[in-house]
């Protein structure tokens, strides 16, 4: 009888995570920079619920950007607020809690890799994943933005 409870939480948990699986999907990294016209670090400042009907259960965030790795002219065109100090540029970016995009959750005060596109509205929008900052990564994001092969 334990055992029979052990399996059947077993073969549940199992289902749940293919579940998940089907719903979100990562593509490489080559592609996913590929894919996104602007890559970017940057720290979350806010973070509001969007109330727009086609993005229900999705939020957006502001985001003080730090470097850009790709796509400088889309964020000047977009950046709403240039911090006098620091003279970071500000971005609003939409579609975190997208669950097409497995990494989709942000705090404020996170300080990550964030792969955006310009979404229909005209607004930065998630494109995939949000990647954590480490030495591999950056050195990664930057090699394939250049679009030198290494690794
Ligand atoms: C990412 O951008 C591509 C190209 O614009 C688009 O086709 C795709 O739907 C976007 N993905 C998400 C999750 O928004």
């Amino acid at each position: 009888m334990f055992f029979l409870v052990h399996l059947l939480s077993f073969l549940l948990l199992s289902s749940m995570v293919q579940i998940c699986h089907a719903v979100c999907l990562d593509r490489s990294l080559e592609e996913r920079e590929e894919m996104a016209n602007v890559v970017v670090t940057g720290t979350v400042k806010k973070v509001m619920l969007d109330d727009r009907d086609s993005n229900r259960g999705m939020y957006k965030s502001e985001i003080e950007i730090k470097r850009v790795l790709k796509g400088e002219n889309v964020v000047n065109q977009l950046a709403n607020f240039i911090d006098p100090v620091r003279q970071h540029k500000m971005v609003m970016v939409d579609g975190f809690g997208d669950p097409h995009i497995c990494e989709n959750e942000v705090h404020v005060a996170d300080t990550k890799i964030f792969l955006l596109n310009k979404g229909y509205n005209g607004e930065l929008r998630l494109n995939s994943s949000i990647l954590p900052i480490t030495v591999v990564n950056l050195n990664y994001a930057e090699a394939v933005v250049k679009g030198s092969n290494h690794c």
